[in-house]
């Protein structure tokens, strides 16, 4: 394995609608996963997020998994609808109080803190309000990030503002592929600038609280070209242009790239952006999170820009299908890809910190006669990630940590828990948690380096 500087951070990750559970306890709200999950036909097999993990009464149990991993840090995510049942006014203290032990709880175990604002669960009222496409929403966010900030304060290592604004726009509101399940180009554009304003109002509330370390979460996706014809190379350009630099650059430069524009321009005049939004959104961060999976083969081509398709008014641009081996959910495995990604990002946005903040694999995770998941090849999976990571920081690229993709099994959204992602095993009917050799080869890694 490559080696890592003694500060660097080995996580695990989660997402509040994927494992809470307790639905409508102690005064939490309806959000739009809710709403989505019980809608017939938009989750796989009906699941839902009502029970999930049932983490919201077993945090002690899973916070003692997390400290027998030995992990030093634990990325969580914190719902909205628990801290303002509808996403404003006055907060809700029972859900505050949740977050703030497990954030304790958390402290006693020496784990850091990793918490991210909003990983999708956006308060149904404020849905009914517009959603994302309403700009109201970024002020309620930044205000609801302020709430989060007084409270748990300076007991988080590091506060994300988003996580993939990228997908909450575009599945959300373009695909409807996830909440809320709006097909619409020209809202998914405007949902995306409502989320880079809620970005960069955030991290102003956060700063406003003294939060500390302070970024956000995207899912940069690593175009690779199939070739190097130069129609091939444009292509990419027009995809990263829509699917990557739409929120990276307003929030890293200051600006929407002329390209992004210009490709969009079909769909949008782009009258949405305000005087001052850029500057609003341009805020100073600690750290850009990236969570990786695997790559997108691209080549140049003749089609043209498809209706409704997530990648606006992009044409000239196929995907490739993956190449073997492929996760369960057809993703390829492609551990270059994240030294690639990691290394491009650096060399556009060069003055930041870098996170690899999700990183992981579903598999087929056949449990044993005597109960045991030997599931090897999420263990190469991560290994070979782990690897590439070290190969970007032997290259110069400051990253600072890494979060596997998931401590544990959860509601993986439109295919509810038909996939399974983490490294503990979870019995959906008992709640039960059972270790993946994955886990146990992670705990055996995090141990040697200390
Ligand atoms: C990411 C999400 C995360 C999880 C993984 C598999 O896009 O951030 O919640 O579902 O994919």
């Amino acid at each position: 394995m490559g080696s890592f500087p003694p500060d660097f951070i080995f996580g695990a990750a989660t997402a509040s609608y994927q494992i809470e559970g307790a639905a409508q306890a102690d005064g939490r709200g309806r959000s739009i996963w809710d709403t989505f999950s019980h809608t017939q036909g938009k989750v796989v097999n009906g699941d839902t997020g009502d029970i999930a993990c049932d983490h919201y009464h077993r945090w002690e149990a899973d916070l003692d998994l997390l400290a027998e991993l030995g992990v030093d840090s634990y990325r969580f995510s914190i719902a909205w609808p628990r801290v303002q049942a509808d996403g404003k006014g006055r907060p809700n203290q029972a859900g505050l109080d949740f977050y703030s032990r497990l954030v304790d709880g958390l402290g006693e175990r020496g784990i850091k803190a990793f918490v991210t604002l909003y990983h999708w669960d956006l308060p149904q009222a404020l849905e009914d309000a517009g959603g994302w496409v309403a700009r109201d929403t970024a002020f309620r966010f930044a205000d609801y990030a302020e709430i989060v900030a007084a409270t748990l304060g300076d007991r988080v290592y590091a506060w994300a503002t988003l996580n993939e604004p990228w997908c909450a726009a575009m599945l959300g509101y373009v695909t409807g592929e996830h909440a809320p399940g709006r097909k619409s180009q020209a809202a998914g554009l405007a949902a995306s600038h409502h989320l880079n304003l809620a970005h960069g109002l955030g991290v102003q509330a956060l700063r406003s609280r003294d939060a500390g370390r302070v970024g956000v979460v995207v899912n940069y996706h690593q175009f690779q070209p199939a070739d190097d014809r130069q129609t091939t190379l444009e292509a990419v350009a027009r995809l990263d242009a829509v699917g990557n630099w739409l929120y990276t650059d307003p929030m890293l430069r200051g600006t929407y790239h002329p390209l992004t524009l210009e490709v969009t321009r079909s769909v949008t005049d782009w009258e949405f952006v305000r005087d001052d939004d850029l500057a609003r959104i341009h805020q100073p961060v600690d750290f850009v999170g990236h969570n990786y999976y695997a790559p997108s083969w691209i080549v140049g081509s003749e089609v043209p820009a498809q209706p409704g398709s997530c990648w606006i008014g992009v044409e000239g641009a196929t995907f490739l299908p993956p190449h073997k081996p492929v996760t369960e959910m057809n993703w390829e495995i492609h551990p270059v890809g994240l030294t690639n990604l990691l290394t491009r990002f650096h060399q556009r946005y060069t003055e930041v910190d870098l996170f690899v903040a999700e990183n992981g694999a579903a598999m087929p995770d056949a449990t044993s006669e005597d109960g045991s998941i030997h599931d090897t090849d999420r263990t190469d999976y991560l290994r070979g990630h782990i690897d590439a990571v070290a190969d970007a920081l032997e290259a110069g690229v400051p990253v600072k940590g890494y979060y596997v993709w998931s401590l544990m099994d959860n509601f993986e959204w439109a295919f509810g828990y038909s996939k399974r992602f983490g490294i503990i095993h979870v019995d959906y009917a008992t709640c039960q948690r059972t270790w993946k050799d994955s886990a146990r080869w992670y705990q055996q890694f995090l141990s040697v380096r200390d």
